[in-house]
């Protein structure tokens, strides 16, 4: 969508052309998954699908929201403590205006008008993208003092605070610091990147989705990030180590008797997937791209049986990714509990192996599964 058509829809729903249109993107991972919030690196990368929010200011201290896609309005006042909504996309707003104002920013009354083509629930941070465009757009409309890092966080404090969920920081960073055909090495314990160039010739970045949403993927996430604090202190009971990066499989043997097993597996994969990280990043640089797609199926397997936050869709679809000799590597993406496979097929073979791949999905689960292919594009920009 473009400038002037998001004004024309803003126009016809407050009655005047908004001040600023915003545009923020959903993401990828290729590698370096549940490691975000466990001092790891990931390598995520935004997707040329977007949030896109228009707003103006108003003359009260009103926020007046209308989703278009769902057809929805809200409205609240700035001088009442901010509620929870129940039709849910208001809370990302919220939970933005919330952090803001906890970080000691001023905002007045305004209109925002919210439209986008993330397709939501496949694991690809529509809810990211729609609180990254938020910060940026208001830090345009109040002039706020407000660095490209602390709009991260604050629209991961946002998430984590009002929302609810409480997720790392690599969904937020990658709507926010995209950049066209590069992927981010983002460490996580210190907001630090590099920008990797990623135009593999005749390789195609393809995302199966399984249409699978599930209703406890924010409670077991939390539950995970719990878990991986009860491993790391029993840890830190026996060694000097400040996180997950410095710690290993044999200190981790040696407390496992303190720890339940499902405690152990977390750990365990944890540790695993921040030094496969390292060795796909290695890989990337070297061009081994096939040793690079070896280290996605591995990170799959350890995402479905030590961190169990697959499901019987993405491991079907991944088990026949790994028949296909035209996938060089393919693994579950996100949070987990649904979403999407994200594949990496050689580009003349994409059609015919999403049928091949397909024709199994239906039969075992009676529907099909989604396609998308994807591009990688810039983070969250004034349009
Ligand atoms: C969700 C969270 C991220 C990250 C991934 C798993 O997308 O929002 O912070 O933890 O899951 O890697």
């Amino acid at each position: 969508m473009n400038k002037a058509e998001l004004s024309a829809l803003f126009a016809s729903q407050f009655g005047a052309e908004p001040t600023y249109v915003v545009s923020s993107p959903g993401r990828i991972n290729l590698i370096g998954e549940h490691v975000d919030y466990n001092s790891g690196f990931v390598l995520p990368a935004a997707i040329d699908k977007y949030m896109y929010v228009a707003v103006s200011e108003r003359d009260d201290n009103t926020i007046c929201m209308h989703a278009a896609d769902v057809n929805q309005s809200f409205q609240t006042s700035l001088l009442d403590p901010l509620q929870h909504s129940n039709l849910g996309w208001p809370n990302y707003i919220l939970g933005v205006i919330d952090a803001l104002q906890l970080g000691g920013y001023t905002l007045k009354g305004f209109n925002i008008f919210i439209t986008g083509n993330i397709p939501v629930g496949a694991g690809v941070s529509s809810s990211a993208a729609l609180e990254c465009a938020t910060v940026f757009a208001c830090k345009q409309l109040f002039k706020l003092d407000i660095s490209k890092e602390a709009m991260v966080t604050t629209a991961q404090l946002a998430e984590n605070k009002f929302v609810g969920v409480n997720c790392g920081v690599m969904d937020q960073f990658a709507s926010m610091f995209g950049k066209a055909d590069h992927v981010i090495k983002l460490d996580c314990a210190d907001l630090s990147y590099t920008y990797f160039p990623f135009k593999l010739e005749g390789i195609s970045i393809v995302l199966f989705d399984t249409f699978v949403k599930h209703a406890l993927a924010s409670s077991e996430y939390n539950t995970r990030r719990a878990e991986c604090e009860t491993g790391l202190a029993a840890i830190r009971q026996k060694y000097m180590v400040a996180s997950f990066r410095e710690a290993t499989l044999q200190m981790l043997d040696a407390v496992a008797v303190n720890i339940t097993s499902a405690v152990y597996n977390r750990c365990k994969y944890v540790i695993e997937e921040i030094a496969r990280m390292e060795a796909a990043c290695t890989h990337l640089l070297a061009g081994e791209i096939a040793a690079f797609g070896a280290r996605m199926y591995e990170t799959h397997t350890g995402l479905s049986k030590l961190y169990e936050v697959s499901c019987p869709e993405l491991d079907l679809i991944v088990e026949n990714c790994i028949l296909a000799d035209a996938i060089i590597g393919a693994r579950m993406m996100g949070g987990g509990f649904g979403g999407c496979v994200i594949a990496l097929v050689q580009s003349s073979e994409v059609d015919t192996l999403y049928h091949q791949i397909n024709a199994v999905f239906e039969n075992k689960f009676g529907r099909s599964m989604g396609k998308y292919v994807m591009q990688i594009g810039d983070g969250t920009a004034l349009l």
